[in-house]
This record gives structure tokens, sequence and C-alpha cells, in this order.
């Protein structure tokens, strides 16, 4: 039976900072952002956006009355959770209007999680072929004002539909999953920052890509002639280029640069965004998808990586039609609102983080379709903008 993933969507958060001005604010050279890190915008979060409205706004993308009938499972991959206890699936199926006859569990394991639940989705799916699983990735990239990590945060979400014969990405029978106890970044239960060992980060990284990929190469016997792209979880979009670099050296052949230019393609609207962490390797995904060569039958490798660390290669075949199974993500990122680096700085501290305290936020300037509108006797307030 074939089994994927049937539609892809996107959505982010209504502002963003350019880049240039934030490298003047921290008297830096914009060129080391630009090309050394290779982000040109970054999503800034107002209070009123959170894990749970993010993943909600890009899954409300995908929904119609026939799907919410089919829709059996919903899996959250999330490192920024709102609750020790409590799902982000939970609020995020209430907001949706999905049936009481769901299952819904949240994901974590850093940025890797979202794969974890596409690999789950296909045994969901092959145990009940008429299911359709909802996979959400929904993160906010937070290192903190000033700190080298600042250039690559981000926030936004992902959702999926895992179902049988899927109309965008037949996955292959073969993936290659690795883990170990790693510490290059992590965020203990007191922090509402990430806690990164930066450098250390990009090696474990590109070292959890070239084990993973050797061993999928010994399992299936492809080369890389096989592939029209491979597509990399996207922290920052140099980090994908760096993982290619250390697989293809100084080679300049039909095949390296047709890699190289997908890979291209696959970081255009992370650059406008910045880290998704869990969404970040779907956001490239669709980014080749709509900005690269794409055509069905092109197989596809991925490769999806997380702190602490554990890493996935995984391949895929594009499906006649898989156009149609996208949101229009330039449009999305078009409609945004440019701020100044002082008000994201105003933004980045008016979250509700850790506070325990009662709080109502001013939603009227957030044209978002769901909001975080306050936290009341310990327990967040969500609403649908309509
Ligand atoms: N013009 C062009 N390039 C310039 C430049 C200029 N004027 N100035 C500097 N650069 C280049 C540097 O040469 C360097 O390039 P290479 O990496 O190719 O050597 C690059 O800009 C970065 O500069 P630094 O080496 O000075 O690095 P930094 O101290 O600013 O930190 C970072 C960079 C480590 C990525 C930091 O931003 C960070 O810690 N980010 C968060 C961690 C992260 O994203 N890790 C990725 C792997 S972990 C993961 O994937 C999970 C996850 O999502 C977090």
């Amino acid at each position: 039976m074939k089994i994927g993933i049937d539609q892809l969507s996107f959505a982010t958060t209504p502002y963003y900072i350019d880049l240039v001005e934030l490298a003047k604010a921290r008297d830096v050279d914009p060129n080391k952002y630009l090309i050394g890190i290779g982000q040109e915008k970054q999503a800034v979060v107002p209070p009123t956006q959170d894990a749970v409205t993010l993943g909600a706004a890009a899954a409300q993308k995908l929904m119609t009355p026939e799907l919410k009938e089919r829709i059996s499972t919903v899996l959250v991959a999330t490192e920024s959770g709102v609750d020790n206890s409590k799902a982000t699936a939970i609020y995020i199926k209430h907001l949706l209007g999905l049936s009481m006859f769901t299952r819904v569990v949240e994901l974590k394991e850093a940025c890797y999680a979202a794969t974890a639940g596409v690999m789950m989705a296909k045994g969901l799916v092959a145990a009940d072929p008429q299911s359709v699983v909802l996979v959400i990735g929904t993160d906010i990239a937070r290192y903190g004002l000033g700190t080298p990590g600042e250039v690559t945060q981000g926030a936004g979400a992902v959702a999926m539909t895992v179902a049988a014969n899927p109309r965008l990405l037949e996955l292959d029978q073969v993936s290659v999953a690795a883990s170990d106890d790693i510490m290059d970044f992590w965020r203990p239960l007191y922090a509402e920052n990430a806690m990164v060992d930066g450098k250390y980060s990009t090696q474990v990284y590109i070292n959890f890509f070239l084990e993973t990929f050797e061993r999928y190469q010994q399992m299936t016997g492809r080369q890389l002639a096989d592939f029209a792209a491979l597509l990399f979880h996207l922290p920052f979009t140099k980090m994908g280029k760096k993982a290619l670099d250390a697989l293809l050296g100084d080679r300049d052949d039909l095949d390296s640069r047709r890699l190289r230019e997908a890979l291209t393609a696959s970081q255009q609207y992370s650059r406008q965004v910045g880290n998704l962490y869990t969404g970040s390797l779907y956001l490239g995904l669709l980014s080749y998808l709509q900005n690269g060569h794409a055509k069905a039958g092109q197989r596809l490798g991925l490769f999806s990586y997380g702190s602490g660390a554990e890493g996935e290669f995984y391949s895929g075949v594009l499906q006649p039609g898989f156009e149609k199974q996208l949101n229009d993500v330039s449009a999305d990122l078009g409609g945004r609102q440019q701020i100044s680096i002082s008000e994201y700085e105003q933004l980045f501290n008016s979250q509700l983080g850790l506070s325990a305290e009662d709080v109502t936020f001013d939603t009227s300037k957030d044209p978002s379709p769901f909001w975080l509108t306050g936290q009341k006797n310990h327990q967040r307030q969500y609403k649908a903008n309509n």
C-alpha cells in the first residue's frame, strides 16, 4: 500500500524584522547574517501567538468538512510546549473543531519530532488505511536578545496530513534513524530561551547526516543520481550548505550541481522566516516544491535533525499533481508587516513565557486566525479570530 504525505501547509506570525537592521543594531557586518548565516528576515512573535495558535493556523489551511471527518489522530511535535502535562494537540484539536473521537498527543525530541510524527503516522495509516493522521510541527525559536543565536531565531508551524494513496509524497520503505545522548542544545524546565553549544551543534548535525545517509545508501543501494534533491532541517540556511558540502566536497558534476541548485530553492522560505525548529525541514520541502524544478516521479531525500540528539534520513517520491496540495507560502510571507528592532525587542519581552500571573492581551492588532488572549487561573485562554 502507498502511504505518505497527502497535503502540506505553513503558517507564521504577522510580523518580521529585517536582519540588516538587526546587524546594525548589534554592531555586526550585515554580510555575516546575510551570507555567513544565510538569513534575511526573521519572524517576530506577538504575545498573542504561541505554539498552539501557530499550529492551529497551519492546520486550518488544510481543513475541509470531509477531512475533519477522516482525521483519526493529531500528532503535534513541539519543543515550545505550553504545559508540562496537557498536550498542545488537545488545544489545537479544539480550535480546529475536530471530533471528540480523535486521538491526540504531543511529541518531543527537539527539532526532530515532526519526523517522528510522520513515521508514527505511517504506521497508524498502515493499520487503518481509511484514516488520516494530522502531523503538526510548531515552534518558537528563542535564544535571547544579543546572543550569537539571536540571528537564528524564528517562528512558525507546518501541518501535514499522512494518508494512504498520498497526493504529495509517497514514502519509501527504508528510513534510517540514529540517536545519541549529546548536549549541543537544550532548554531546562526553568528557562524561556534555549541553551546551546552552537559550533558543536553544527558539527553533530553534520555527523548525524553523513552517518544516516551512508547507512541509507548501504541499505538501498541508491546513489546521488537517484535524488532530485536532498532537503535538510534548516536552523539557518547556511547549515544546509554545510551539510551538503560535507557530502559533496569539491565535486562539480551533474549530480552535485543539481543538488546544490535544489538546496538553494529549498532555502528560500527559511531565509525569510528563520528557524521553525520542528517545522524547518518541511518548510524547506515546501520551498523546493514551489521554487525548484520539482516534477512528479522525482525521488527526494529528507534529513531531519533534532539536538540532544536524533537524526533521520528518509526519502519519498513526488506524486502527480503535488502542486495542488500546498498552500501559497509566497503570498503569506508577502502579507507580513515589517517592524523595527525596538518593537521586536519589546514584543520579545512581552511573551507570557513562564509567568504565573493572570493577564489579558490586546488582540486588536493581530490578524492571525487564532489568538492566545491571555492567562486566567493558570490556564491559557485561546480564541478563534472570527
Ligand atoms: N561576511 C560573510 N560571512 C561572515 C562575515 C562577514 N562579514 N562574518 C562572519 N561570517 C561567517 C563566518 O565565517 C561563519 O561562517 P562559517 O560557519 O561558514 O565558518 C559564519 O558567518 C558564522 O559566524 P561565526 O563563526 O562567528 O559564528 P557565531 O559565533 O556568530 O555563531 C552559530 C553562529 C553557531 C550558528 C550561532 O548563531 C548559534 O549558536 N545558533 C544556534 C544553534 C544552531 O542553530 N545550531 C545548528 C545545529 S543544531 C540544530 O540544527 C537544532 C536546532 O534547530 C537548534
